[in-house]
């Protein structure tokens, strides 16, 4: 079993695979998009394979592929599909916006993916394109029902923002009525790829619980699954279930489980953190297995006990100026 220098267990990778995408919703980067990577930068399937590969061997037993958005990638599914064949992975997942998703689902059901991730902050295709600067709500909701047709469990992703979709906090959890999905509402963090524009968090966990409470006063708590970012809860009679994610209030970094692989090819052992291994550079000077497993060991080693530790020692000062896509989530 992997373990870091706080007794947590280390057993979850968030593997991004481009730092691309075809939205450009405003929490996450600018209207005009970022300095993309460019292919050299990127890591290569080759090199995500022998990374995913070594440290499954490792203990890593669930890997998550985020972007960017991870199917602007061509040929992603080649990548995945390489993936749910490692041997010791339990679960293979993915976070995606559902633009392009629709057409792979059948596929994604076939190779073995049991749960996606769908980021969608508004049920009103107006403050969709606010939101995102883009009109594809329809192929996003088209997803989200292919999912659901192939019994692919969908966590809908709900960044909450203060003037822009704090009105869509009741019909996302009403959702939950008919579905079987979990809605999970989202503090908004300062990555947004230009920093100077967070105004500050708005809506914490306790504010998005209270306007959700005050529409359902029934709402029970649920019982979280281990090493869970949600805080969960059901509406008495409801098939599927409402959750709150405290992630700029980091509440959860006690239990955290999970190491990150930008695009770039860099580990991250902590969302807030700058960085602490380049993991490309090494495969690409040939490092052999085991000293990449070395190196990786005394990452694990080194952790962060949680992510304001990790931002107070970051060597950029001002983390907002990061994007999401180049992070991973
Ligand atoms: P699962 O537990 O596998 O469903 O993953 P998740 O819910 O953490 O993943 P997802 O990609 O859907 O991310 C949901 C939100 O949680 C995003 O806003 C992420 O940035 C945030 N998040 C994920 N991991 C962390 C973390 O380690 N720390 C913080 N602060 N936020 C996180
Ligand atoms: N704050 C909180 N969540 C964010 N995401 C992207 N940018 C931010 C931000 N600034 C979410 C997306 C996606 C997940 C991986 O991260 O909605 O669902
Ligand atoms: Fe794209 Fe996701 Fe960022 Fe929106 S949050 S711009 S969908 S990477």
């Amino acid at each position: 079993m992997l373990t870091d220098n706080h007794g947590r267990k280390i057993n979850y990778l968030r593997l991004a695979v481009t730092d691309r995408c075809n939205l450009r919703c405003f929490y996450c980067m600018p209207e005009e998009g970022l300095n993309w990577l460019s292919r050299k930068e990127l890591m290569t399937y080759e090199e995500m394979l022998q990374t995913c590969s070594l440290l499954v061997k490792m203990g890593i037993e669930k890997i998550r592929v985020t972007g960017g958005e991870p199917f602007v990638r061509k040929d992603i599914m080649q990548l995945l599909t390489s993936l749910s064949d490692l041997p010791g992975l339990n679960e293979l997942t993915i976070t995606t916006n559902g633009v392009l998703t629709a057409p792979f689902v059948p596929e994604l059901k076939k190779i073995g993916v049991r749960s996606v991730n769908l980021s969608l902050d508004t049920l009103d295709p107006n403050r969709f394109f606010t939101i995102t600067r883009r009109d594809e709500f329809s192929r996003v909701m088209e997803t989200f029902h292919e999912l659901l047709k192939h019994d692919i469990e969908v966590k809908i992703n709900a960044v909450v923002m203060d003037g822009k979709n704090t009105q869509d906090i009741i019909p996302l959890a009403e959702l939950t009525k008919e579905l079987p999905v979990k809605v999970r509402f989202i503090e908004e963090m300062p990555f947004n790829g230009e920093g100077h524009v967070y105004q500050g968090l708005q809506w914490d966990y306790i504010r998005i619980l209270a306007e959700i409470k005050q529409k359902y006063p029934t709402i029970e708590k649920l019982t979280d699954p281990a090493n869970s970012t949600s805080y969960n809860y059901q509406i008495p009679g409801h098939k599927g279930s409402v959750g709150i994610i405290a992630a700029y209030s980091r509440t959860f970094c006690g239990t955290c489980n999970r190491v990150r692989i930008t695009p770039q090819g860099t580990l991250k052992t902590c969302l807030y953190d700058n960085g602490v291994l380049n993991m490309k550079d090494l495969m690409r000077n040939g490092v052999k297995d085991t000293d990449l497993q070395a190196a990786l060991l005394d990452a694990f080693n080194h952790r962060f006990k949680n992510g304001w530790e990790a931002e107070h020692n970051r060597n950029i000062n001002d983390p907002a100026h990061e994007s999401m896509a180049t992070i991973g989530g």
